[in-house]
């Protein structure tokens, strides 16, 4: 069989709830991680020749990558369970002849404004509400050095038309926050750009866009000097070649089926095949850190990454402080951690969040606001959260139903509902279907391993 990447259209909201549940069970595939995904049909839609593709997740954000890819020229298909790609080769994207919509994705639409906003001719990124009141100046900003023309909304926010010069101009930047996604759409505007293209980075954050592209034969370079400050070369206009390529399991979707055996009573859960890049496991260490009974098992090489089996058992939790300096490891898992504090003893601390306020929400106020609808008590500051965990869950849940607002953000939909599996009520959240961004067999995974989460009635 064989389809194009077009068959996920976005649903209306639909609420759920989940409830007390013991013994978790069963080892679990997790499916393949979202970061590296995206860049999959990036540059395999770039690069010449043959990209095959396993283990690609096939949630919406990534749908919406491979569909923006075949609008520019690159021909995509799956056959069996691999996808396969035909790229332009590098510097032949072809003008959109639509605009591209990236639903709810920021890292498809930032990472896809660095590939073809160095090209001649013009490109238009819409997306949904979300995705639209999300900052894009981050990405714009450096992408007007090179020399490209944009029009958007006040703000620099979505509908925004992008339109490159006859030839980029290279550039030096220095990213001024932590961003794997400024970082990348940089480098990817430099490889249509003659010379030399720099970025450098004061603070590592995830290093999939360097190790991939050098995959495909990009001139990169990285130099770490002795304060750990990155310097990031790439010679621009090389050849890229097309790869075969495996996708690991997504560690930031591992992140709710390992919190919610940490805190539900008897579960005993193995969760195979997850992404260990140190750039990524903020999380595992935090858990381990509060108590958490994680092994990490038949740790091994998987195409250029580290992964690992892991196997996780109800723990009793201790709150701790999260050192702030930690949070680009784990940025998109403090809302889960926040979940794993309600149950631990104590206080835990975490700060540095600055970043959580321009997500798919503000998570940082969604996260305390949905704490506090259900009885969980935390202090919000500009940049931290202080979550007063209480063991037993008693009062947690909320007692008449109220729903946790989502604002189209799926890993507040999750955080949520692993936060009911040991609350006294149930934990009601306003929408599940924004899950399938990221994880759309998260429901499924998660009953199969006896978690108590359904869909509200219609
Ligand atoms: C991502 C980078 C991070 C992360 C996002 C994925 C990436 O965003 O939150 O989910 O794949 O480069 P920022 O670069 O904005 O921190």
């Amino acid at each position: 069989m064989s389809h194009s990447p077009d068959s996920h259209p976005t649903a209306q909201a639909c609420p759920a709830y989940a409830q007390k549940s013991i013994s978790l069970k069963g080892t679990i595939q997790i499916p393949g991680d979202k970061s590296i995904s995206h860049r999959s049909f990036m540059f395999g839609g770039l690069a010449s020749g043959e990209t095959r593709v396993k283990g690609l997740l096939e949630g919406e954000d990534v749908i919406a990558t491979g569909k923006a890819m075949q609008k520019m020229g690159a021909k995509i298909e799956k056959v069996g369970d691999e996808w396969i790609i035909q790229g332009t080769g590098n510097g032949c994207l072809l003008a959109p002849d639509s605009p591209l919509d990236f639903g709810n994705a920021g890292t498809g639409c930032r990472l896809t404004m660095g590939l073809v906003g160095s090209y001649d001719f013009s490109s238009t990124f819409i997306g949904d509400a979300s995705l639209s009141s999300r900052p894009m100046g981050r990405v714009l900003n450096p992408l007007r050095e090179m020399g490209v023309q944009v029009e958007a909304e006040a703000g620099d926010r979505l509908p925004a038309t992008l339109k490159g010069p006859r030839i980029a101009t290279p550039i030096t930047y220095r990213v001024p926050m932590a961003s794997a996604q400024v970082k990348s759409a940089v480098l990817l505007a430099g490889l249509n750009t003659p010379g030399t293209t720099t970025v450098i980075e004061t603070v590592m954050t995830r290093d999939h866009t360097e190790k991939m592209l050098q995959g495909f034969g990009a001139n990169l370079e990285v130099h770490t000097d002795a304060d750990g400050v990155r310097t990031i070369t790439l010679e621009g206009q090389g050849e890229l070649k097309g790869q075969n390529i495996n996708v690991p399991g997504d560690p930031s979707s591992t992140a709710f089926p390992l919190v919610a055996a940490l805190i539900a009573p008897d579960s005993d859960v193995i969760i195979e095949n997850v992404l260990m890049n140190p750039t990524r496991t903020g999380l595992i260490t935090t858990l381990i850190e509060m108590g958490g009974n994680i092994e990490v098992m038949n740790a091994r090489q998987n195409g250029g990454e580290d992964v690992a089996d892991l196997r996780v058992r109800s723990s009793e939790l201790k709150g701790i402080v999260v050192p702030p300096e930690r949070a680009p490891s784990m940025i998109d898992e403090y809302p889960i951690l926040a979940m794993a504090a309600a149950y631990a003893e104590g206080e835990t601390f975490m700060d540095g969040l600055d970043e959580l306020r321009v997500k798919e929400s503000d998570r940082l106020s969604a996260v305390a606001t949905g704490l506090k609808l259900n009885g969980v008590k935390c202090d919000e500051g500009e940049m931290s959260l202080k979550v007063y965990g209480r063991p037993n869950g008693k009062g947690y849940g909320n007692e008449s139903g109220a729903r946790v607002v989502t604002h189209l953000d799926h890993r507040i939909a999750m955080s949520f509902l692993v936060l009911g599996l040991s609350s006294e009520h149930a934990v009601h959240v306003d929408d599940a279907n924004v899950i399938r961004t990221s994880f759309p067999e998260f429901m499924d995974l998660m009953t199969g391993l006896g978690a108590n989460i359904s869909l509200e009635e219609a």
